[in-house]
This record gives C-alpha cells, sequence and structure tokens, in this order.
C-alpha cells in the first residue's frame, strides 16, 4: 500500500471514528435528557419480568445507556452488552466502571449479523432489550428468530425505535419565518415508521404490547442538558438539509447553531423536547 493510501485510510479511520464519538454523545445526552422516559420503560418491564430478570441481553448496546439503566433497575440481574463497535464497547465498559457495575455488565463485541456463538455462551436470557437497534440489523426476521432461541421460555424482549429526532425549538424562534424545525423535520424525515408487530410474531413470539409513547418535557424537566442535545440534533439535521431547505431557513439555522450569536441554542432558555417512541413488548411462549 503507498504511503498515499495509508494517509487516506487513516483519514477515513479517523473520521469513522470521530462519526461514532458524535454518535455516542448524542445517545448519552438523549438518555440524560429522557431519563424520565428511560426510567418509565424500566420499571415497566419490571412488572412484566417478575421476580426480576437474572440475565438480560442487550444488542446494538453502543455506548450503553440501556445496559447501565438496566443494570440500575434489576440490581441483581448480569448484562451482556452486544454491540459491533469496539469504540462504544469500550466506552460502555468504562462508564460502567465508574458507575460501580462493571461486574454485572458484560461487553461483547460482535456483529449481529453474523454467528451467535458469543452471545449464546453468556445466554439464555430472562430479558433482551434492542433499543434503536432492529432496524439496523441486515434481516431483522432472522435477528428475532434468533434472539427468540436465546430466550428461556416465558422470557420477554423489549424492542424500542425512535420516530426520528426530537423536537426542541419554540414555534417562533425570534428569528426567520415561525415553523422551520417542522420544516426542517418535513424536509429530512424521509424514512417511513418502523413496525416490528409481525415480525415478532411471525418469530414466534407472543406480542403483549406495542406502546407508543409521546414525551413532552419544558425546558425545567428536561434541564440543563437540553442545550447542548439541541444543539447536536439540530446540526445533524443541517447536515443533511442544504439542498432542501430554503435559503433563508438554512441561514437562520446556521445562526441559530452559531454559538457566538445571541440567540443561539446553546444559550437558550426556551427549549423543550417533544418526542415520540414506541416500545414493543413480547414474550417467548
Ligand atoms: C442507534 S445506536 C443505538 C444504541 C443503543 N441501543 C441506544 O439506545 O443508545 C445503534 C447501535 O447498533 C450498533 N450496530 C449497528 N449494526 C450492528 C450489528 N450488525 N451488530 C452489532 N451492533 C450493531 C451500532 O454500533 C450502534 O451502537
Amino acid at each position: 500500500m503507498s504511503a498515499h493510501h495509508d494517509a487516506n485510510g487513516h483519514m477515513e479511520h479517523e473520521r469513522a471514528g470521530e462519526a461514532e464519538r458524535a454518535m455516542a454523545r448524542l445517545l448519552e445526552l438523549d438518555a440524560e435528557v429522557l431519563a424520565p422516559h428511560l426510567a418509565e420503560l424500566t420499571a415497566l418491564l419490571a412488572r412484566r419480568v417478575a421476580p426480576g430478570p437474572a440475565r438480560i441481553l442487550d444488542l446494538g448496546s453502543g455506548p450503553g445507556t440501556g445496559s447501565l439503566a438496566l443494570a440500575r433497575q434489576f440490581p441483581a440481574a448480569h448484562v451482556t452488552a452486544v454491540d459491533i463497535s469496539a469504540q462504544l464497547v469500550h466506552r460502555l465498559q468504562k462508564q460502567a466502571a465508574a458507575r460501580g457495575v462493571a461486574d454485572r455488565i458484560s461487553t461483547v463485541e460482535a456483529n449481529v449479523n453474523g454467528p451467535w456463538t458469543k452471545i449464546s455462551e453468556k445466554g439464555p436470557f430472562d430479558l433482551i432489550w434492542a433499543a434503536s437497534f432492529i432496524h439496523h440489523v441486515s434481516d431483522p426476521a432472522r435477528t428475532f428468530t434468533r434472539a427468540f432461541g436465546q430466550l428461556r421460555p416465558g422470557g420477554l424482549i423489549a424492542v424500542t425505535e425512535m420516530d426520528f429526532f426530537p423536537r426542541f425549538l419554540p414555534e417562533d424562534t425570534g428569528a426567520g419565518r415561525p415553523g422551520l424545525e417542522a420544516r426542517l423535520h418535513q424536509a429530512t424525515n424521509t424514512q417511513p415508521p418502523h413496525e416490528w408487530t409481525g415480525p415478532l410474531a411471525d418469530a414466534g413470539f407472543v406480542v403483549e404490547e406495542r406502546r407508543p409513547f409521546e414525551i413532552r418535557l419544558d425546558n425545567s424537566q428536561a434541564g440543563p442538558a437540553v442545550n447542548a442535545y439541541a444543539h447536536l440534533s439540530l446540526a445533524k439535521l443541517r447536515s443533511h438539509a442544504t439542498d432542501v431547505l430554503e435559503a433563508d431557513d438554512l441561514a437562520v439555522l446556521d445562526a441559530l447553531l452559531d454559538e457566538t450569536q445571541p440567540q443561539s441554542i446553546a444559550r437558550r432558555d426556551d427549549l423543550s423536547v417533544r418526542a415520540t417512541r414506541t416500545a414493543w413488548l413480547a414474550r417467548r411462549p
């Protein structure tokens, strides 16, 4: 390989690493700001998995916000967190150590589309958690069938999906035309919603509940991390908006993302959170 290729390869590697760090930060901010929602979800599981799961599998764990929340909710449980990214697995290990639960969370760096040998060594499981993950796999039907095989009879799978990025801005930001964020979402949210009821049933699960959550947090409920979360989310959407938003909206959005501007998202005290999520709870009979 030439030095030129080496340099390019290195740059690509760096960029991929940077993108993963940004995604991890976004997911961690999401868990911090939407902590009441995460707590509601894990409490719902506690009512469904009595007397309490001993073994939990977190598929596509990312930086581990789900693993950590489950370890907190179920103090007697051991969580196996699986992710394809070495960087995210490492980040989760550091977080688990910092919170004193490293002995109750083990990590498996693996591609869920490939063999499940390393995963099955940790099973069978009482609870499987797959948050914002199933839409990433190459074959959801096969993934559900394999998850079914890793659950003990009576065990539960909890699948969650976000419909899209939350909304944060007021209708009128004080700059430009009202409704900027709605137009930004309309222009960039082009994927149909994920629907897992049928594929779960096809894999043999009994779908006990499909629950949509309409999450509404005002500025005080969302807490101080909302500014960083809104900034990162809107910057991500801005990166997809160049060709799909009008020039005046793009200029206002750029000003809102500019931390030196008085109306910057980083400084505003009128941000709130409006998000829609769906959870499917399904049992292996
Ligand atoms: C949107 S993130 C969700 C992370 C976490 N569940 C959460 O809710 O914060 C999706 C995760 O799936 C992982 N992932 C994607 N494809 C994968 C695969 N084939 N096998 C294992 N992990 C995968 C990514 O590395 C990423 O951490």
